[in-house]
């Protein structure tokens, strides 16, 4: 048996997708750009849109745009991917990391009231696993202290706070299109921001600085230069293949749904018995079955569940190795034990494979040994 950690969804209409777009000049912003954003704008509800290369280069361009200045302060979780405090540090920027509430593994607020200062100017979120922060409080917190708020949506497409999509619930948000995501096109992004005067900048920003989408649109007759910017495109070809998943992203997420709670269910077992803590999803969240995971009581066990799983071919991965205790946030000055739910985190987590190419037997199979192995225990 081999059940692998990924495996990629295929669209019913990719190659003929793929086949008509090579057929076009390839030009960016293209047929196909324009049809997967209007799936987009649909199913977000919002029109503040743009495809970028990457989730990563969606936090660069919000924090490219934020009017900050070197040496301001930004929360974010420690346990999480380098993408936001890159963006922080190319900015000159200081990313201080807070620590994760260990039912969600996402940044909690009372970690937050306890490292803002008067520096602190923007507060990222990631909604780790797709499962929602409480966006509400964190909300009205940012307001209060006048703070921007940006999400780090990379996973959570397909997933709802309340009744309201994630991916648009930041003043910025990014969504990812990696290979490793529900919908995906090898490498891609989008961005997200409620604001129309940095919707604005974020488009000149995202095209070399020019004011390059009003000459599109007919509005001028040549384009030029007008603020400093980069070039962040969504290549056609990337965009034709994320058209052809976005049409099934009802199907995708509803089976990824539905796997993530049969392992919630079929797993109970390891949870009473106290090896392991489910992931947890709170009431106000709608998941889109990005990932599952188990919190073990210790890191051995933990190591114990992944090594039976992997001598049965089965590919279960632990997650982030948090940023203040790597290489880079220790030369930031931090040590492992500032963080310790962080740490605990990557010690004892576990994901487990769920991908549309799982079926019901093999997911059953997967539970069967972890259960058979808890028993014994
Ligand atoms: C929380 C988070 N943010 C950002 C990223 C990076 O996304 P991308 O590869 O689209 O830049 C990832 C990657 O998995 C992630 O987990």
């Amino acid at each position: 048996m081999k059940i692998p950690f990924y495996y990629p969804f295929h669209g019913a209409k990719e190659n003929e997708y793929i086949n008509e777009c090579l057929q076009s000049s390839l030009a960016t912003g293209g047929a196909f750009s324009n049809r997967a954003f209007l799936l987009l704008k649909r199913l977000l509800g919002q029109e503040n849109l743009l495809f970028v290369p990457t989730c990563s280069s969606a936090l660069e361009l919000s924090l490219a745009l934020l009017p900050l200045k070197p040496g301001d302060e930004i929360l974010l979780p420690s346990f999480n991917f380098p993408s936001a405090a890159n963006a922080a540090l190319q900015k000159g920027l200081i990313p201080i990391f807070c620590d994760i509430n260990p039912r969600t593994q996402n940044i909690c607020l009372s970690e937050i009231e306890k490292r803002i200062t008067a520096k602190t100017k923007a507060l990222i979120t990631v909604d780790y696993a797709g499962i929602a922060c409480d966006y509400d409080s964190i909300r009205d917190f940012a307001r209060e202290r006048s703070l921007f708020l940006i999400e780090d949506a990379a996973q959570s497409l397909g997933s709802y706070y309340k009744k309201e999509p994630l991916g648009i619930q930041g003043d910025f948000s990014g969504i990812s299109f990696h290979n490793s995501k529900n919908i995906a096109c090898g490498e891609g992004g989008l961005f997200f921001c409620k604001n129309k005067d940095f919707y604005a900048l974020a488009q000149i920003y995202q095209m070399h600085g020019t004011n390059r989408q009003d000459f599109f649109k007919g509005l001028c007759d040549y384009y030029t230069w007008q603020l400093p910017g980069s070039s962040l495109p969504l290549n056609e070809l990337s965009c034709a293949l994320l058209l052809s998943q976005l049409e099934e992203i009802s199907t995708i997420t509803a089976y990824r749904r539905e796997r993530l709670f049969a392992y919630l269910n079929l797993l109970k077992p390891l949870e009473e018995k106290g090896l392991a803590a489910q992931m947890q999803i709170p009431d106000y969240c709608t998941p889109n079955g990005h990932l599952y995971y188990l919190r073990f009581s210790s890191h051995s066990l933990m190591e114990k569940a992944k090594n039976l799983l992997y001598s049965k071919g089965i590919d279960a991965r632990t997650h982030y190795v948090p940023l203040h205790a790597s290489p880079m946030g220790r030369r930031l000055g931090y040590e492992p034990k500032n963080l310790p739910e962080s740490l605990k985190a990557y010690e004892t987590l576990l994901r487990l494979p769920l991908h549309t190419g799982l079926t019901k037997e093999e997911q059953e199979k997967i539970c069967e040994i972890l259960l058979n192995w808890g028993r014994r225990l």
